[in-house]
């Protein structure tokens, strides 16, 4: 593994940079630190918060905290967790929902209490929207705050669905999707008519109050959007940019996302 900062690319601070030869070493060290966290939290008699993300990078680490509840007694019991965003319009029922994908991956295969799982309700009366995200924002809170927040990166350089442009004073709400974050999840759908224009998610603002946040991204198709966040400073045109400013943020890659750079 090589383990780099950003000061490489000539930064005063900036989150550390993670390189594993491939996605499942790195999910191995990811999924071992969080299972020392809720194992150190619940020894504690406190909760462990834990900010969860969706699409196809997360299901190797989410695979990886299944294996340590089954075979090395990883209890999620005193687990609380809060996903980043949901589709608006879709219901939990739906195949499609990230409520779905969760139940799927992770939240049915270990002991996690139903009631202390939080995911974005994307069938929410559009009235009401606005309360609703305020109320997630508050569970939050009241939760203690996210003390690992997850996160994958789209194409488009968005965190969560936060697309660009969007800066670090945005929360939880409602927003559209940009057409090429539509055209990406097309065969999910089957087809581009059937995507969602609109999702509710976190805010950069809401992300960057996690205690320690960890973008993943594996493979080639992600190394330009990767390698232009690190590089840039914060902007709202690439909105991951803002976890350049956060002060426990890290980049978990594997070889083939990794900018170009020389290993000191
Ligand atoms: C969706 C999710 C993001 C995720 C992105 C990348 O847009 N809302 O949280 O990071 O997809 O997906 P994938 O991991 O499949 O590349």
């Amino acid at each position: 593994m090589s383990n780099l900062s950003m000061e490489q690319w000539g930064e005063p601070i900036g989150p550390e940079v993670m390189v594993h030869s491939t996605s499942q070493q790195a999910v191995e060290q990811l999924a071992g630190e969080i299972a020392a966290g809720i194992r150190k939290r619940t020894r504690q008699g406190g909760r462990y918060v834990l900010g969860l993300a969706t699409g196809s990078t997360p299901i190797p680490l989410y695979e990886e905290l299944v294996r340590l509840h089954r075979e090395e007694g990883l209890s999620f019991e005193k687990v609380t967790t809060f996903n980043l965003d949901e589709y608006y319009g879709l219901s939990p029922e739906s195949e499609q929902s990230y409520h779905h994908f969760m139940q799927k991956h992770l939240f049915s295969k270990v002991d996690i209490a139903p009631e202390r799982i939080h995911i974005p309700d994307g069938m929410v009366p559009r009235n009401e929207v606005e309360r609703y995200c305020a109320e997630y924002e508050e569970a939050i809170t009241q939760a203690g705050g996210i003390d690992l927040q997850i996160l994958g990166i789209g194409r488009t350089g968005h965190i969560g669905f936060n697309e660009p442009p969007s800066d670090d004073s945005t929360r939880t709400r409602l927003v559209t999707l940009d057409p090429v974050t539509r055209q990406d999840a097309a065969s999910d759908f089957g087809g581009l008519d059937f995507v969602p224009k609109e999702a509710i998610t976190m805010g950069i603002a809401t992300i960057l109050e996690a205690r320690t946040a960890v973008l993943l991204a594996w493979g080639e198709r992600k190394q330009e959007i990767v390698s232009r966040s690190l590089a840039s400073s914060p902007s709202s045109s690439i909105p991951a940019s803002f976890l350049n400013l956060h002060q426990d943020a890290a980049y978990l890659l594997d070889e083939a996302a990794a900018p170009e750079f020389q290993p000191a």
